[in-house]
């Protein structure tokens, strides 16, 4: 099977940005400029955006995902958002193990692979977030970690299952910083991550599965990184706050 096949999304990560009203409006903003896309679009918001955003997404193609889900279905876990509790304020997508929080809030390949299947039994898509660091990247390890941190949040999700799920490479190197992958290490990111796919599922099962590339990815840079055979879509953080340059990345994905 040919990247061809392969379904395009492209998903926003607005991280803690916009409160409900901006969000509202921006969603609003971008409804007519992404209309006539030919991906899946996503815009993942902060969990108290949520009712905002879906109601302004009502009756678009624009799908509403959350930042993070807890792998508990209820109980004492202040602070915590369940998978069931997204479900029903309409939420269709959530991304995993953002390379934030794993720096900044404790998140480990078991979490990751926890709140994955927890996503993955509410109904949920998971988009799950692998990614090296600079350092990594250096010491030769990016294709060792990718496939670990593949496999690790994988482990128990069954091939029915991974029709739910979307892995996005994100260099950590390359988020928020500007400096984005080149095109060619981009696809090799990606094609480690499906070479994971691949020994834990099979070739057929891997060759269906889309990986998203993010990290700086831009309206001037889409288009290359979009053209690559391993890069299915993206995971786009500073440039989905934005109306034009989210509309200008969803066009360049087909
Ligand atoms: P960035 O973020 O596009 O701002 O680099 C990407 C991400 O963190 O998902």
């Amino acid at each position: 099977m040919k990247k061809s096949v392969r379904r395009a999304v492209i998903a926003g990560n607005w991280k803690m940005n916009k409160t409900p009203a901006e969000a509202t409006a921006l969603i609003n903003e971008m409804k007519p400029l992404v209309a006539g896309a030919d991906c899946d679009v996503v815009l993942c918001v902060p969990f108290i955006d949520i009712p905002a955003a879906v109601q302004a997404a009502k009756e678009s193609n624009i799908a509403i995902g959350a930042e993070n889900v807890h792998f508990k279905a209820s109980g004492a876990y202040t602070g915590e958002i369940s998978a069931e509790m997204l479900v029903e304020a309409g939420v269709q997508y959530v991304v995993i193990g953002h390379s934030e929080r794993r720096q900044y809030f404790g998140e480990t390949d078991q979490t990751v692979n926890l709140r994955t299947l927890a996503a993955l039994n509410a109904g949920l898509k998971a988009i799950v977030c692998v990614g090296e660091t600079l350092e990594q990247r250096e010491l030769g390890y990016t294709e060792t970690l990718l496939k670990y941190q593949t496999k690790m949040a994988l482990t128990n999700v069954t091939a029915e299952q991974l029709k739910n799920v979307i892995i996005a490479y994100e260099p950590v190197w390359a988020i928020g910083t500007g400096v984005t992958a080149t095109a060619d290490q981009a696809d090799e990111g990606n094609g480690f991550v499906r070479a994971a796919i691949a020994e834990a599922y099979g070739t057929d099962v891997a060759e269906t599965v889309t990986v998203q590339y993010g990290g700086s990815m831009n309206a001037k840079n889409a288009e290359e990184l979009l053209a690559k055979e391993h890069v299915d879509g993206g995971l786009i953080g500073g440039a989905s706050l934005k109306a034009a340059d989210f509309a200008t990345i969803v066009a360049a994905a087909k």
